[in-house]
Formats: structure tokens, C-alpha cells, sequence
């Protein structure tokens, strides 16, 4: 795949996005999200990718296997002036318009899966971990951390445990071209954190739901060691799963959901 290029990148951002924003790439980092939460945000919205990570982290702890130029990595920095609190629907806000933009690309239908992946065929495309601090003065440093799989091959993604897919797999309509990609994402992501700044969660949610590949189906929720099984009633305003579990509907804002075997 081509090499990340800053000047590619930067000529395909929209204008006003050019003159807020910090971009830097890396041949290398250990993960884009922990060089991000590391630093101190330089402009509005500093953004960082790599070409490869040597400690590529997903979410509970988990790796995220990172070859070098197979797939992509990218973090985006942000001070967002709200509480912790006001943040919740933010990863679904983010998951969604991957899936859009990353859509436009391919003829296999992506969809989304509650908290944050990208699913095609079952088989993960795309993760994201967001990372938030809070300040002292009440605002919050949010990194949030992509990586979307586009090349690996089986060797490379050998440590991987569930099954994935590359974008490369999903019958694209062109080849990809990855500076090109990178922009076109960057614009849509910053438009919808400006979107999600003004609005919150609730500016996605009907588009949420459109594109949830298990709503309204039979789910297990499992949160520590605990499981609950209902079916998945859509999203709330706060970005909350809705389960209703014999007619009794409660909303949960963490945990993971997986379907309920009769239903694989
Ligand atoms: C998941 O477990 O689904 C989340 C995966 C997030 C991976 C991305 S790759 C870029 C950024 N840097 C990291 O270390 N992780 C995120």
C-alpha cells in the first residue's frame, strides 16, 4: 500500500479543518493513542498517524495488532469543553461515521455494532478506543484512537483472536488510494465532533440505528462477569444500549453485547 504523504494528506482536508488542526506521521510509534494522551495539544485538534505500532493497544487491554503500512492508525486529540459525562455517545458518534465514510468505498454492506465496531460479513473491520481525561478546570482531553484493518495478510494477523476482515476484502469499487482515504475520513470525523460538540448523541441516533446490524435482535450483555440476555432495543439519547429483558427495558452505557446463539 502507498506510503502515508503529510502534503497528500493535508491538500485533501477541507479548508477551514487545514488551519485548525496538528498533523504528524510517524514511520513508527508505540501506539498513536498513548504518543497522543502523552503530549500536550499544541492547536484545537491535533492528529497523529503511524505507519506501524510496536504496542498497538485495544480496548480492555487487549492488542491491536499493528504491521507495518497493511492497515491504518490514527489518533485525534481534542479538548472537549463539557463534562466526562456529556461524552458517552462520542465513540458511537465516531463508529458511525467510519462506517459511512469507509462505505462509499465498497460494495459489501458495513454496519455497526454497539459500543464501537465496524462489522462486515460478521467479521471485524474496524475498532476504535477513546481515551479521556479530566482536567481540573472541568474540560476533558479526549484521544480517540482508530484503526481500521485494509491489507494484513493471514501471517501478520496471526495473534488475531475473532474473526476480522481488510477493507480490501469488501469489493471495493476503486483501488485504494490511502492519502486519499485518510482525508476524506479526517473531514467527515472532524465534521461530526463539530456536529457531536453542538448537538451531542442525539444528532446520530436514527442514523445509528439504521446501520446497527443486531438491533432488535436476541443478545447476551456482558458486563465483568455478569451476563444479561434480552433483546436489543436500540440506542438511547446518551448513547446507551436498550434491553429489554421480558418486556422490562433498561439502559446499559458499558459492557459488550454478542449475539444469543440461537440466533448465529
Ligand atoms: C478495539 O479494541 O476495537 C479498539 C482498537 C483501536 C486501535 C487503534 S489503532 C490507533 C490507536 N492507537 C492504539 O494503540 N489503538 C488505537
Amino acid at each position: 500500500m502507498e506510503a502515508l504523504n503529510y502534503d497528500q494528506i493535508i491538500k485533501g482536508l477541507k479548508e477551514n479543518f487545514r488551519q485548525s488542526i496538528e498533523l504528524e506521521i510517524h514511520q513508527q510509534l508505540s501506539s498513536t493513542n498513548t504518543y497522543l494522551s502523552e503530549k500536550a495539544l499544541i492547536s484545537d485538534t491535533n492528529i497523529c498517524f503511524a505507519q506501524s505500532q510496536t504496542a498497538g493497544r485495544g480496548r480492555r487491554g487487549k492488542e491491536w495488532v499493528s504491521p507495518d503500512k497493511s492497515n491504518l492508525y490514527f489518533s485525534i486529540a481534542r479538548l472537549f469543553k463539557m463534562d466526562s459525562s456529556a461524552l458517552s455517545g462520542l465513540s458511537l458518534a465516531v463508529g458511525l461515521t467510519l462506517a459511512e465514510t469507509l462505505q462509499g468505498y465498497c460494495a459489501k454492506k458495513i454496519g455497526v455494532k454497539w459500543p464501537n465496531d465496524l462489522l462486515v460479513d460478521n467479521k471485524k473491520l474496524s475498532g476504535i478506543l477513546i481515551e479521556i481525561k479530566s482536567q481540573n478546570d472541568g474540560n476533558c482531553k479526549v484521544v480517540i484512537g482508530i484503526g481500521i484493518n485494509i491489507d494484513m495478510t493471514a501471517y501478520e494477523a496471526e495473534n488475531i483472536d475473532k474473526p476480522y476482515i481488510n477493507l480490501n476484502q469488501c469489493d471495493l469499487y476503486n483501488p485504494l488510494l490511502q492519502n486519499e482515504l485518510a482525508s476524506n475520513l479526517l473531514n467527515n470525523l472532524l465534521s461530526a465532533l463539530d456536529t457531536f460538540t453542538q448537538f451531542g448523541f442525539k444528532a446520530f441516533i436514527d442514523k445509528w440505528n439504521a446501520l446497527d446490524v443486531w438491533l432488535n435482535k436476541s443478545v447476551i450483555l456482558t458486563l465483568g462477569n455478569k451476563e444479561f440476555e434480552g433483546v436489543h432495543n436500540g440506542i438511547d439519547a446518551r448513547g446507551g444500549l436498550i434491553l429489554n429483558v421480558d418486556g422490562e427495558r433498561s439502559s446499559w452505557t458499558s459492557g459488550e453485547v454478542s449475539l444469543r446463539k440461537s440466533e448465529l
